[in-house]
């Protein structure tokens, strides 16, 4: 057995083969790796410009898994609500993700809601993850420390992917 780390989200997969992706916050492979060798690299001097990145970054985080969280509460079609279930897990590790770096005192309360239909709920979904990316992109382009690149990246890129998820989705249920 070993002892896999993320470097995006810190969390840990123990395991005999290193994973696709991470199972927490959804990275790619690249970024995992043997805990051994693990460095925290949290901490980290933020400009002003990456803090507000960061501030919103929690923010919209924060709104679409409490979206996910409704959704996967209201809807009775089981495949789409565990989809959102998913998605509520890995949204939230990506606040936490912005949480860890920015330890605010207290978090923003945020309650999203969310409609029982599925067509809806898909559409919103793939709205709120087509911002996400633009917001990343755009968050990335302005960062200049290495470790605010990294996450950032790493991070749109799998928002990039429930894009993707979103689509198949879309197609089947609409
Ligand atoms: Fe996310
Ligand atoms: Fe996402």
């Amino acid at each position: 057995m070993k002892i896999f780390v993320c470097r995006i989200c810190g969390e840990v997969y123990i395991g005999d083969n290193i994973p696709p992706t991470c199972p927490f916050c959804g990275v790619a492979q690249k970024y995992l790796g043997l805990a051994h060798v693990w460095k925290d690299t949290n901490n980290v001097e933020l400009s002003e410009v990456s803090r507000k990145n960061f501030e919103d970054a929690l923010k919209l985080e924060l709104s679409n898994a409490s979206f996910y969280k409704c959704a996967s509460k209201t809807l009775s079609n089981t495949e789409v609500a565990l989809m959102f279930k998913g998605l509520y897990k890995v949204e939230r590790e990506h606040a936490e993700v912005f949480e860890k770096i920015l330890k605010p005192e207290n978090l923003p309360e945020i309650n999203e809601a969310c409609e029982d239909d599925v067509a809806a709920c898909l559409k919103a979904s793939q709205d709120r993850e087509e911002r996400a990316v633009e917001f990343y992109a755009k968050a990335l382009s302005e960062a200049t420390e290495d470790r605010v690149r990294e996450v950032f990246e790493a991070i749109m890129n799998v928002e990039k992917d429930h894009i993707v998820l979103d689509e198949e989705m879309n197609k089947k249920y609409n």
